[in-house]
């Protein structure tokens, strides 16, 4: 009997040992999840912080001029004239001027430090060396950069020699406003350089360029720029800039959207109130439309058209999408 009584009790003790076991490792499990929950929490918890800590300066149109390190009259000029077209704040849009900075000369350098301290619109990207051959990673760079410093809804890039109706262009912009936007002067039957300062030696998708738009200015929304940057390993670059971002973006579901009033291409087509950006303009003619546009509300001291437009065709092949029309009335 008491060697009964004392193998229940040992089975008991046993029994409760193994319960507190249990329970010990259960709660030691149930407290190291909760470890596992907690950590991932306060690292979620951080990284919320730490968005909260560098919010990104917000902007409905974030605007990317490109110019080289040595433009700086150029950039005073921009800053002077077009950027000075609407009385909209920094919600509406902003500006930057991105510079490569790499393997740039040390006067140049301190140059654009002086200029910085006293603008702050440079933005420096030292991953990108300046060269004309350059431009597509200069792109994709200032599209990395622009995703990575600024909360932005649409992205207008533009070269140092195009004049920008801001206020015009804000407000088509509003109208617009797809997610998925790629707004410009489209052209889809451009035939690869092969010979020249832009000739592609490794051109080999087509006969005739992917559809671009022209790289005088063109818009691309904020999903797009993500898109761009986030893909920046898989890039490959071509010579031509606006060429190259057509090819990046020619797999996604964009939206291309042509609009004549981007008188965007190599050479300008003239001058029309309607256009919302002007490209191939000196120093001397942006003051000229900004002098216009301040007196009399119009971009044009006197309308008229040197290059016939067109409309995009987008029912036939690019290869017959452009057919410029003379004495038309699309600007
Ligand atoms: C810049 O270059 C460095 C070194 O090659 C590389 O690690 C980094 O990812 C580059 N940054 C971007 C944004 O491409
Ligand atoms: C348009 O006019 C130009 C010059 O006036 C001429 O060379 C060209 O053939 C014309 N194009 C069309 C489509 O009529």
């Amino acid at each position: 009997m008491k060697v009964l009584l004392k193998k229940r009790t040992l089975l008991i003790a046993l029994f409760f040992a193994f319960e507190v076991c249990i329970f010990f490792f259960g709660r030691w499990s149930i407290s190291c999840s909760d470890t596992v929950a907690l950590t991932q929490r306060s690292e979620h918890d951080a990284s919320q912080n730490h968005q909260i800590q560098v919010t990104l300066p917000k902007t409905f149109l974030l605007i990317v001029i490109m110019s080289s390190p040595s433009d700086s009259d150029i950039r005073d000029t921009i800053r002077n004239t077009w950027l000075k077209l609407s009385a909209k704040g920094p919600n509406h849009f902003r500006w930057i001027f991105p510079i490569g900075t790499s393997k740039l000369d040390e006067t140049t350098m301190s140059k654009l430090n002086l200029e910085q301290t006293q603008f702050e619109d440079l933005a420096f990207l030292s991953n990108v060396t300046e060269s004309y051959d350059n431009l597509a990673k200069k792109t994709a760079q200032a599209i990395y950069y622009s995703t990575k410093n600024y909360d932005f809804q649409f992205l207008l890039k533009v070269d140092s020699d195009s004049f920008v109706r801001v206020g015009a262009i804000l407000k088509s912009l509003r109208d617009i406003a797809n997610p998925r936007l790629y707004w410009g002067f489209l052209d889809g039957r451009a035939k690869p350089f092969r010979t020249g300062k832009w000739k592609e030696i490794d051109w080999m998708l087509c006969d005739r360029y992917l559809p671009y738009q022209l790289g005088g200015g063109y818009v691309i929304s904020h999903g797009l720029a993500s898109f761009v940057s986030n893909n920046l390993q898989y890039l490959k670059y071509y010579v031509s800039e606006d060429v190259s971002l057509g090819v990046w973006l020619a797999g996604t579901n964009a939206k291309y959207v042509h609009d004549p009033r981007f008188d965007t291409e190599y050479q300008s087509r003239g001058c029309n109130n309607e256009y919302l950006i002007t490209h191939k303009k000196s120093p001397q003619q942006m003051k000229a439309l900004f002098s216009n546009m301040k007196q009399t509300g119009k971009l044009c001291f006197k309308e008229f058209q040197g290059r016939p437009s067109y409309v995009y065709d987008f029912s036939v092949p690019p290869s017959e999408c452009c057919t410029r029309r003379n004495n038309s009335v699309i600007p």
